[in-house]
């Protein structure tokens, strides 16, 4: 019998330093985007997608994101005594959704390093990775809908998003043909990690969602060190290619690069503007700017 997705791996060890100042003492996956660490994004989208353990793969200096997911005993406590309710609310939730555990990933080895850090606790089952980084605004959850593509295919997805001219080389790239029958479908064959813009195999780049095979452990485990002299998942999955199917899927929404500081202006403003406490009164601020 096939098995259900149930955890999401959150490889959290990276050092932020495409947002110095701001990560050197704070991890970057507790940035705010509007009134929310970025990595509570991710964790609210697997909750919501079915997902019921989440893994973190963290480093050092990550403390305050343990923090944050746990009770905050303190905090409740004066909440309560207030009679501050909602706010109460809102602190409980965050250290109730979802059973956490973490493991440490000693040295930044790269991506699929960090996923390998995950193996005993995730154990021989189908599961997601979430990079925090990557935040998606979408319909339905990212990974529901990369959920909904496993159990009808049961290989590994890809979430993949096109991108033109040469920023496609900050990517893991596809090789791959469209399905006859899903148009928003890429049958692998191929994958490159960071391709020089000419050659780069196509426009479809891999953004920071996969729902992947235990056997990606095993490919992770003899993957030799790549692009950047990191171990590399795009290089991981590559090899997996060898024995199982692999897909790319075109997800619906929008993804903003909340790691990377334009890319948290953009998310910031739309986000905020999505919000009802504070979307007209932001509408009107921006149309009423100078610019
Ligand atoms: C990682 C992956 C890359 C992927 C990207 C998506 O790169 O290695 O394949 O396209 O995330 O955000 P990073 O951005 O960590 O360098």
């Amino acid at each position: 019998m096939s098995k259900r997705v149930r955890t999401a791996v959150f490889p959290a060890g990276g050092l932020g330093t495409r947002f110095l100042p701001a990560t050197k003492v704070i991890p970057k996956e507790m940035l705010a985007l509007v009134d929310k660490p970025i990595i509570q994004y991710g964790v609210e989208e697997a909750v919501a997608s079915g997902i019921e353990h989440v893994i973190f793969v963290t480093g050092r200096g990550k403390g305050a994101m343990e923090d944050h997911f746990d009770v905050s005993f303190e905090l409740d406590a004066t909440l309560e005594r207030k009679g501050k309710r909602e706010l109460l609310e809102i602190s409980r939730k965050v250290s109730s959704l979802a059973r956490v555990s973490y493991v440490r990933q000693k040295e930044p080895m790269g991506l699929g390093h960090a996923v390998l850090c995950a193996k005993q606790l995730v154990g021989d089952e189908p599961f997601a990775v979430i990079l925090p980084d990557d935040v998606i605004d979408a319909p339905r959850p990212c990974i529901a809908q990369m959920m909904d593509v496993y159990n009808e295919r049961q290989a590994s997805v890809l979430a993949t998003m096109t991108i033109e001219g040469p920023s496609i080389s900050a990517y893991g790239v596809l090789a791959g043909a469209q399905d006859a029958t899903n148009e928003r479908l890429y049958d692998c064959t191929g994958m490159v990690e960071k391709p020089k813009f000419e050659e780069a195999p196509s426009k479809q780049a891999i953004i920071g969602r996969y729902i992947l095979t235990p056997g990606i452990f095993e490919t992770l485990e003899r993957t030799g060190f790549g692009a950047g002299g990191e171990l590399q998942l795009t290089d991981g999955i590559l090899a997996l290619l060898a024995t199982e199917k692999v897909y790319g899927y075109t997800f619906e929404g929008r993804r903003f690069d909340a790691g990377d500081k334009f890319g948290m202006l953009q998310a910031t403003v739309e986000f905020a503007l999505k919000r009802e406490e504070f979307g007209e009164r932001f509408r009107a601020y921006l149309r009423n700017l100078p610019i």
